[in-house]
């Protein structure tokens, strides 16, 4: 294997520190067995002011007490199932059978899982590679299983293709940039094994992912929490690629806004839906991974100025993003009470939003009671759509405040036949349609309504969903949800993504057996059957950072 050596792993099942939810009572949470899990204040708790360079304090002190040991099941055994007394879901075993069919690996080593193994599949496409976003489900399910092993190799495979130079046609990408995909090409003749990477050069469309960078830093951190190994972060190597990302998306430029301006295509959404500008899902995995960082940098000198910049940048991100994408029925009055062409510091209506554009449905959705971050805020533009990654991962980042975090949850629970129906989840809501499916897709024949990323519903947001719900309180939305998967998912074979205003059918091109479905489907169970999981992917908020928001009808009533 490529990179450092196997430092000081400790064998250890994937507890972790439950610290991050101390806001609540864990027991409210579980009407199962309750769990004895020992409560400490991580250093995902220090505000960022303290964080702060100059106060001389290390950024791992506490990571020696963010695990706890525990025995490893036997490798074909989840753990999860075996260390409580839940009779685990028959399609529990059929879904660790296909994850593991799903791996990949790079002489001898597993180093990530295929997208899909889909052998009815006439076209394989790219689905036949290791996609990063893509492998995270996966990576959280072998943590949360205690078998880490793949998920280091996975890092430090990735972190090589970061060093590979980035050519389209004759234009060379930033150095930071971390590929959408992997393959690994077996020679059995020579014996030999070679890697290539698509880092947007032959991706449909040509865009590189802005979210592959992000999610490796949000993966580093998983790994870190979870196994208590602190060496795999700490290697120059880590720290070397954390800041190429981060040079990426910190770099001073023309912007006048603290999010991060991107291409359509640039994520899980990776073809033309009209979510170039700011889109809520690179916000929210942008904030996300910058806070990740501020845990794991080292307070060099390369490192100081880093967490000086990142400081800086998430006090500017979250007041823009609670206060410029937050939506309830509240703001949504005043928006549709706007005045227009407002000039000078006193402009209430900062980005010139005609009111004639907010969109019909969007008064009919919102409930009295509930919120969200919408998909989009640039000059004169609000993308109105409900998206269901960025809504999931700003609660997990704690984006949102508590409050907003609650509102979301009310909304997923007035909006239930929108926006989970019969197959969880909508990727995002509503579907456009006829001219403007035309205009925003360009007639992209994959994403029609109801189809795709167009309003279709992926069962990988699951995990996501369960997660936040977690961190809310509201495990029982994630039990509703998941008894909806487990009506479908393995009997029709764990498709992609389901077609239709209810997510009712199997979608129109959709892969069977994709990957990221089936391990989503595994971290949602683990996570509820163990909520200490959660540690791994969430981030407690920081107290620091004070709502902006006055307190609108959502979050009182
Ligand atoms: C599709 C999805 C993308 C995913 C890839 C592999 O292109 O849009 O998000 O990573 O398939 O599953």
């Amino acid at each position: 294997m490529d990179g450092p050596k196997e430092g000081g792993l400790r064998n250890v099942s994937s507890t972790c520190s439950i610290s991050e939810m101390d806001d609540f009572d864990l027991s409210r949470l579980l009407d199962k067995p309750r769990l004895n899990i020992e409560r400490q204040r991580s250093f995902d708790e220090r505000s960022l002011s303290e964080l702060s360079i100059g106060l001389g304090r290390g950024g791992h002190d506490n990571y020696e007490n963010t695990y706890s040991p525990g025995a490893r099941s036997g490798f074909d055994t989840p753990a999860s199932s075996t260390r409580n007394s839940f009779e685990p879901h028959p399609m529990v075993a059929d879904a660790w059978e296909s994850l593991r069919k799903s791996i990949v690996y790079f002489k001898g080593q597993p180093v990530g899982t295929i997208a899909a193994v889909d052998h009815a599949s006439e076209e394989v496409l790219n689905y036949d590679q290791v996609f990063v976003r893509d492998f995270v489900p996966s990576a959280l399910a072998f943590l949360m299983n205690g078998e880490p092993e793949i998920v280091k190799n996975f890092l430090l495979k990735t972190l090589l293709l970061q060093g590979w130079e980035k050519r389209i046609d004759r234009f060379k990408l930033g150095e930071g940039a971390m590929p959408a995909s992997f393959k690994v090409l077996h020679d059995p003749e020579r014996k030999t094994d070679t890697l290539i990477a698509d880092f947007g050069e032959s991706a449909i469309g040509r865009v590189a992912p802005v979210d592959s960078g992000f999610w490796w830093i949000i993966l580093l951190r998983a790994y870190t929490k979870s196994t208590g190994d602190m060496t795999l972060s700490e290697t120059p190597e880590c720290q070397k690629g954390m800041r190429l990302i981060l040079s990426l998306c910190l770099s001073e430029g023309f912007d006048t806004f603290p999010t991060l301006l991107c291409a359509d295509g640039c994520s899980m959404i990776d073809r033309r839906m009209g979510v170039y500008g700011y889109p809520i899902e690179i916000q929210s995995l942008f904030f996300m991974a910058l806070r990740s960082s501020l845990s794991m940098l080292k307070h060099d000198t390369e490192g100081n100025e880093f967490i000086e910049k990142i400081v800086k940048r998430l006090h500017a991100l979250s007041f823009h993003m609670r206060s410029y994408f937050w939506l309830d029925f509240q703001q949504l009055n005043d928006i549709y009470r706007y005045k227009t062409e407002e000039y000078s510091h006193t402009a209430v209506n900062k980005f010139n939003v005609i009111p004639d554009s907010i969109p019909d449905w969007v008064f009919d959705f919102m409930p009295t009671r509930g919120g969200y971050f919408i998909g989009n805020v640039s000059p004169a533009r609000m993308d109105f759509r409900w998206f269901a990654l960025g809504n999931c991962v700003a609660i997990l980042a704690s984006l949102t405040t508590p409050e907003q975090s609650m509102a979301i949850m009310d909304l997923i629970e007035s909006r239930w036949e929108e926006l989970v129906g019969e197959m969880p989840l909508k990727i995002a809501y509503p579907a456009i349609e006829s001219h403007e499916w035309r205009i925003v897709t360009g007639c992209d024949p994959k994403n029609t309504r109801w189809s795709y990323h167009n309003g279709g519903s992926w069962p990988v947001l699951l995990w996501m969903l369960t997660a936040a719900c977690i961190k809310t309180g509201r495990p029982q939305i994630a039990r509703r949800a998941i008894d909806l998967a487990e009506q479908r998912l393995l009997k029709d074979g764990w498709p992609e993504y389901y077609d239709g205003k209810l997510g009712r059918y199997v979608g129109k091109q959709a892969r069977k057996y994709q990957t990221w479905s089936i391990a989503g489907y595994l971290v949602a169970k683990m996570l509820l059957e163990d909520p200490s999981h959660l540690g791994m992917i969430s981030l407690e908020e920081d107290k620091q950072m004070k709502p902006v928001l006055k307190r609108s009808s959502s979050w009182t009533c």
